[in-house]
């Protein structure tokens, strides 16, 4: 199975994935790392773990078609068979997404349905959370379709919320709760303990 990432900051999702796979926890190989961000942490990491990179961004392709093909091409060219929405802030083209359609999978900080949506990003979600008096909240892998954060949920682990927590406090505790369901998740669909839906 390879992987392909698509991030847009930190890439603390994608690292703990690629030391799944170093470690043979996953039995994956990442193939390619492309961000819209060319400062992002996520694109060091992929250098120093030697794996292919490219910053494609509306920067580097002004044209949405034209950034749709190329992060397709980029893709394809690197046998991607799944693709990972690790932090990614942008919405995936239509040609990306018609051909990868049920294998692009994205994490959320929250129980999906509940907190997701446009504008639902970072600690906006925490702030929701804590403010709705939820005991729990968690996190969520899920397919990609055309909206945001509306795609069949695939996988989910809880987290509590504590008394007193503030936004950054939760998002360590999900966080941390993240970069374990992300690899195990994918081992079961490497494994076919869980398989994606088909159109
Ligand atoms: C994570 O909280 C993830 O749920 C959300 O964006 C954040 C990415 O963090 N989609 P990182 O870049 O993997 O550190």
């Amino acid at each position: 199975m390879k992987l392909g990432f698509l991030v847009s900051h930190n890439g603390s999702n994608m690292q703990a994935i690629l030391d799944a796979c170093r470690s043979g926890a996953l039995s994956a190989v990442p193939a390619v790392v492309i961000s819209n961000n060319s400062e992002s942490g996520a694109l060091n990491r992929a250098g120093r773990e030697g794996i292919p990179s490219f910053h494609l961004s509306g920067m580097t392709h002004p044209d949405p078609e034209s950034l749709d093909r190329a992060i397709l091409d980029t893709l394809l060219k690197n046998e991607v068979d799944v693709v990972i929405l690790a932090g990614y802030m942008k919405r995936l083209g239509f040609a990306t997404l018609r051909q990868y359609r049920g294998a692009v999978l994205n994490i959320h900080p929250a129980l999906l349905p509940k907190f997701g949506g446009k504008g639902m990003y970072g600690n906006r979600v925490h702030e929701a959370v804590i403010r709705s008096g939820d005991a729990e909240s968690g996190a969520t892998i899920h397919v990609v379709d055309e909206n945001y954060d509306t795609g069949p949920v695939i996988a989910q682990e809880r987290v509590p919320v504590a008394p007193g927590d503030t936004p950054e406090s939760l998002a360590e505790r999900v966080l941390a709760c993240e970069h374990r369901l992300f690899p195990e998740t994918l081992q079961k669909i490497a494994t076919g303990a869980i398989v994606l839906p088909q159109d």
